[in-house]
């Protein structure tokens, strides 16, 4: 048996913790730049771009459009989700490529803008709005619009919510369109089959002033559940059956043939992919799998390109990372981590968004956030200088995309186009 001796044991564990050391010491992220990247840093410079800029890549659209209809069953009809797409020419780029005129609209001032615009459009509502925020939108439509209001699905999720749309209706003298919202397993609200299901499709064929136009059921907390013990397969299976036990009551209270023309939305980006058949849903909603912000990174949507890019010139580019009150640690900090290297400050920053290119970049945890200034670090191989642009991915569009002014559309290495987002009101 060996002789464990005071001073082995100090030497083993000293050793012990190096090897733990170096095995946590993080590795060097930075290498050369990605020629698509430097494609589109020479495209924002020939334009005379020269600030934080949100770009959309068009053919990778296109081909996220096409990846996303190509997978429809025969049958299946496609709305826009409107609030992730939150631009006028981008959303009529998609309704040209897509083939549809449905789209899904989350707040009053946008429902109002697409009214104006494109009054032909089909709208359902994706939140209840508050019964104020429709009698705003009746009175701030333009007369010459008010067929857009008869494309409009109302959602309704309570039966208190009902009533109110009866008064408006009552009161405007014309009929609404509701749609019931179902609350298939993500209990964000909504109808279960039930009585009081019931009674509000029994309310609703009662009421001269309300049309029953269909159900919405959406279901994002399916593929975030484990696969193990075929958990997420009973959640979707779980979703299906409340869905086709609210179709039986309805068939009952309106009749099948009534039934038979009721839009039955469901999904979104990270479950259209599940929906196979017209057996359920007749159509989906889906709108940030087309430019593909970093929260829809999942297995689905593998085949979905990422779409859309923050660029922002570099102000400052230096080859140290200097620390106010830490100067001293400068040497041992590169040591220990050499993704510290080198810094650059960009042109604003604190977005909700990853830096992707130059590759490596990393936020300063120490240093902080900035909206004006942003420190960013890189290891040894960062070579970028100030007026070059570094690139982000969003985390999610809907905010992000109405933070940068006109969005930048690019393809086959120009900006071809500007578009307009929608002004950043809820
Ligand atoms: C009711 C409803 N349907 C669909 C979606 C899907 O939108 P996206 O495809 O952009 O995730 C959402 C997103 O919030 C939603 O609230």
């Amino acid at each position: 048996m060996p002789r464990l001796s005071r001073r082995n044991l100090i030497l083993g564990s000293a050793a012990i913790v190096g090897v733990t050391a170096l095995m946590t010491k993080p590795r060097d992220h930075s290498g050369p730049r990605d020629p698509y990247f430097l494609d589109m840093q020479a495209a924002l410079m020939r334009a005379g771009i020269a600030t934080p800029t949100l770009v959309i890549d068009r053919a990778r659209l296109n081909a996220n459009v096409d990846t996303l209809i190509g997978h429809l069953p025969a049958g299946m009809g496609y709305r826009i989700v409107a609030k992730s797409l939150p631009s006028l020419d981008l959303i009529n780029h998609i309704r040209a490529r897509a083939g549809t005129d449905r789209l899904m609209t989350f707040n009053q001032p946008m429902l109002s803008a697409l009214s104006e615009a494109s009054p032909e459009a089909s709208q359902l509502l994706g939140k209840p709005l508050p019964i104020q925020a429709a009698r705003n939108y009746f009175a701030q439509l333009p007369a010459g619009r008010a067929e857009a209001a008869g494309n409009v699905q109302w959602l309704v999720d309570t039966p208190e919510r009902l009533a109110q749309y009866s008064a408006l209706a009552a009161e405007l003298g014309r009929e609404l369109k509701v749609n019931l919202e179902l609350d298939v397993g993500l209990h964000r609200g909504g109808f279960t089959p039930g009585s009081e299901l019931k009674a509000a499709l029994e309310a609703l064929r009662g009421d001269p002033g309300l049309s029953f136009a269909g159900f919405m059921g959406y279901e994002p907390h399916i593929p975030a559940l484990p696969t193990a013990l075929g958990w997420r397969d009973r959640a979707l299976k779980g979703a299906w059956n409340t869905y086709s036990d609210a179709l039986g009551l309805a068939a009952e209270v309106h009749g099948a043939e009534a039934i038979a023309g009721l839009t039955r939305n469901a999904a979104g980006s990270p479950t259209y992919r599940y929906y196979e058949d017209t057996g359920i849903a007749n159509e989906v909603s889906a709108g940030s799998c087309l430019v593909k912000p970093t929260h829809f990174d999942t297995d689905l949507l593998e085949p979905h390109l990422p779409a859309s890019f923050i660029a922002t010139p570099v102000i400052k580019s230096l080859p140290v990372t200097r620390l106010p009150g830490l100067e001293f640690a400068e040497g041992a900090t590169r040591v220990w981590d050499p993704n510290s290297s080198k810094t650059v400050f960009i042109y604003g920053g604190h977005w909700l968004a990853d830096p992707v290119d130059p590759p490596g970049l990393e936020y300063n945890s120490t240093f902080g956030r900035s909206s004006n200034q942003e420190m960013l670090n890189g290891g040894p191989e960062l070579e970028i200088a100030a007026d070059e642009f570094v690139f982000f991915r969003p985390h999610q569009s809907e905010a992000v995309f109405l933070q940068f002014g006109d969005i930048a559309v690019y393809e086959h290495g120009e900006i071809i186009d500007r578009w307009p987002v929608f002004p950043a009101s809820a």
